[in-house]
């Protein structure tokens, strides 16, 4: 018999969680205005909201806290960091700041100002925010491959090479940086080849554009290449990851998600220019340059989780679980952005509830559903989190319509995943009864998916 694949670790310490009835959520949700942002965690029984920040530590990251060195300045758990980070990456300069966002505001006030032009792959929503609240645009130039969500290619991330050059043709005056997502989590957590980080890189540096990676999943990745890109297979994530980041002058990170902590981020460049302006703006942002915003011994728990996680079984642990809850949905006939990603799956709403018109939010509908039917918390990256278009204020129904589950990392055993599954199996069964949506009653004019009020129809 073949011995069955297991996790690369086992659990020290665990965390009770509570169900629910179906009355108790129907009655919370109401009150939660039909958005699940605004539900109370512990009214919440298995929570796939999001893998930032929400994810297990493990005992030689919780070792490593108490050592932190919590001085003002020169604190020796940001050189420790600060090494873990260069010698992962390549980048020689660092500057801390409290999480990827953070490290957006603090590169992008540098860098992107009115009438600027950000060509990406499915830039995310606070990526996006940043630019566009500076009253920039963001050009997305991904692979039209993605939006098929039933077609299996192992690159879906990946940046459409002729758009981007046709971008940067036309605006190459404007175009402060190409910005480069890894994993491209919009669009399904989907990798972006080597070949294609070259390709991005060449014709980039033949405008003179520096290119900047949004690198929130970038060992997962690194996986990716290693299992699906060839000539890669014999390397390890360490010597991927290094290869990855030569085509890249900088990178912005939230390390809540690949380095497994609970809060943090950084800027990581080779370019004094960037490095010399975004320490004045660390300052006034974030905090002193040798600490932006995080504690000392946040910053030790990041370089520990870096040096975990760009190892091959940690990733593999996770991946594969993502993978299984995929192998479910497919035993179910549930459809999914294929190929399974690497820190979520996403639902195809409009193809489960396909009665529910585009204007009701057929992904935000499921995400109701859900949560009602087992207390699962996902959540939708769909048209609501697509925000209006800034100059009509028209919705933009263009793009993809997710209920996307985010697995959070070494925290929920297979056991979950099987709830999770069985309870969207039950949702698909009687998906034919679901024909109405939800209207929006309050909207933030940017971001409004944290905070949108809703009304079922
Ligand atoms: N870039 C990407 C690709 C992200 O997925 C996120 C956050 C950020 C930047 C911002 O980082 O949260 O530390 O400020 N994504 C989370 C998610 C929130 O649920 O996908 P942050």
């Amino acid at each position: 018999m073949n011995i069955p694949f297991a996790e690369s670790w086992k659990i020290k310490m665990v965390e009770p969680i509570t169900k629910s009835t179906r009355n108790e959520r129907e009655k919370w949700l109401k009150e939660a205005h039909y958005n699940v942002f605004q539900l109370e965690s512990k009214k919440v029984y298995i929570d796939l909201l999001t893998d930032s920040g929400t994810g297990a530590m493990s005992d030689r990251q919780w070792a490593a806290m108490m050592l932190g060195d919590e001085s003002y300045a020169g604190a020796t758990s940001f050189f420790r960091m600060k090494e873990t980070i260069s010698t992962i990456t390549g980048f020689k300069y660092v500057v801390p700041t409290h999480q990827g966002r953070a490290a957006e505001n603090v590169l992008f006030s540098c860098l992107v100002k009115e009438g600027d032009v950000v060509p990406g792959n499915s830039h995310f929503d606070t990526t996006k925010g940043h630019i566009e609240s500076r009253k920039a645009i963001a050009v997305d130039c991904t692979i039209a491959e993605a939006r098929d969500t039933q077609l299996v290619i192992p690159f879906k991330g990946n940046m459409d090479i002729k758009m981007l050059e046709d971008c940067l043709m036309k605006n190459v005056d404007k175009i402060p940086f190409v910005l480069v997502t890894i994993t491209n989590n919009t669009c399904g957590g989907q990798p972006v080849s080597l070949k294609n980080l070259k390709e991005v890189y060449a014709v980039s540096k033949k405008y003179n554009i520096p290119v900047l990676f949004d690198s929130a999943r970038f060992a997962e990745n690194a996986y990716f290449i290693k299992t699906r890109e060839k000539g890669y297979e014999n390397k390890t994530i360490k010597e991927i990851c290094l290869e990855m980041f030569q085509y890249a002058d900088g990178m912005t990170m939230s390390a809540k998600k690949d380095a497994q902590v609970n809060m943090g981020g950084f800027i990581a460049t080779n370019l004094e220019d960037w490095y010399e302006q975004a320490k004045v703006k660390c300052i006034i942002y974030e905090g002193y340059i040798t600490y932006g915003g995080l504690n000392g011994r946040d910053m030790n728990a990041i370089a520990v989780g870096l040096e975990e996680n760009t190892e091959y079984e940690n990733l593999e642990t996770r991946i594969k679980q993502v993978a299984y809850l995929a192998q479910k949905l497919d035993e179910y006939g549930i459809p999914y952005q294929k190929p399974a990603g690497g820190h979520a799956i996403f639902v195809d709403a409009q193809k489960v509830l396909t009665r529910v018109p585009k204007e009701e939010f057929p992904a935000q509908t499921l995400t109701i559903e859900l949560y009602l039917e087992a207390g699962i918390r996902g959540c939708e990256i769909g048209y609501i989190l697509a925000d209006r278009d800034p100059i009509t204020r028209e919705n933009r129904f263009g793009g993809m319509e997710f209920l996307r589950l985010a697995i959070p990392r070494r925290t929920y055993t297979n056991n979950h995943i099987d709830v999770v599954a069985a309870a969207l199996k039950n949702l698909s069964d009687r998906s034919e009864n679901i024909t109405r949506g939800v209207k929006i009653v309050w909207e933030a004019p940017i971001m409004r998916h944290f905070t949108v009020k809703l009304e079922r129809l």
